[in-house]
């Protein structure tokens, strides 16, 4: 039997009226892996985030999500169905405790997902193991009963992937988890990420291209909104064309579009 990935796109396109964000994207991420997705600033690697979990619609394409057609669903949809992408720190809700965030969280979906990695964990843990197993998981479980709003960074970033998992996902979208960290956090973040692949399928977006080369299976690198090249970590570190975009990057201070 061969494998089916988890999510699979094809034709993608996202376009801003007449600027065209990316295009031509054909994806496929596989069960169990990490999946990155680099590129120089404005390659549109968080517009594809965007469409991928129906934060925007897609100009055209197609997603399959476990093989379903998800292409039109919004994304409070999408969430149910077992996509989750990290939240945003202003999110978070502050005046509550770490543990009432992740509790809170655990709400976003309903049960009888097809498809959930979780499903044999779910079934022996009550609601409030559940929580603890969270917290253990993103190291805040001694800051379980401190206002999220008093956490140092990055802290508050664990605490956003902990709310992403809450939900029981089977694919967990994040975009650049390690920004504005310092280098023990960095580190720190960059363990969790690599130990949630026994139990997810992760799509990565991260600049820190120590992290990416050390945890992703395969990497899709993007440039001026198309896919560039995609491969394992060994043939993306040698790669001419990839050099070529961060050096044009680092020269002009930023990607040019075609638009149009
Ligand atoms: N809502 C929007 N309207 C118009 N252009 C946008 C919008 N969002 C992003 N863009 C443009 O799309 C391009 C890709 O942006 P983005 O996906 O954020 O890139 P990346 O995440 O790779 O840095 C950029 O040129 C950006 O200015
Ligand atoms: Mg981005």
């Amino acid at each position: 039997m061969t494998t089916q990935p988890v999510l699979h796109a094809t034709d993608l396109a996202k376009h801003y009226g007449r600027f065209v964000a990316v295009q031509n994207i054909d994806l496929q991420i596989m069960p169990g892996t990490i999946h990155s997705v680099i590129g120089p600033n404005g390659a549109g690697k968080t517009t594809l985030f965007h469409v991928l979990t129906g934060t925007v619609a897609a100009t055209r394409g197609q997603i399959l999500f476990q093989g379903q057609n998800i292409t039109r669903l919004p994304d409070y949809r999408r969430v149910q169905q077992g996509m989750a992408r990290s939240f945003q720190v202003t999110s978070l809700f502050a005046g509550l405790s770490v543990r009432e965030n992740i509790r809170l969280a655990t709400q976003g979906t309903k049960p009888g997902q097809a498809f959930n990695m979780w499903e044999g964990i779910q079934g022996r843990l009550g609601q409030h193991d559940w929580i603890d197993h969270i917290l253990a998981q993103i190291d805040l479980r001694h800051m379980h009963h401190v206002a999220a709003g008093m956490l140092a960074h990055g802290q508050q970033r664990r605490l956003e992937v902990g709310m992403a998992l809450a939900a029981r996902p089977t694919i967990i979208f994040l975009d650049e988890p390690t920004s504005g960290m310092g280098i023990d956090d960095i580190d720190q973040m960059k363990a969790l990420i690599h130990g949630l692949k026994q139990q997810f399928t992760i799509v990565l977006i991260e600049h820190n291209m120590g992290i990416v080369m050390d945890i992703s299976d395969t990497i899709t690198v993007m440039q001026n909104g198309r896919v560039l090249v995609e491969g394992p970590p060994d043939s993306i570190r040698h790669d001419e064309r990839v050099k070529q975009a961060y050096l044009g990057n680092m020269v002009t201070g930023g990607a040019q579009h075609a638009t149009g």
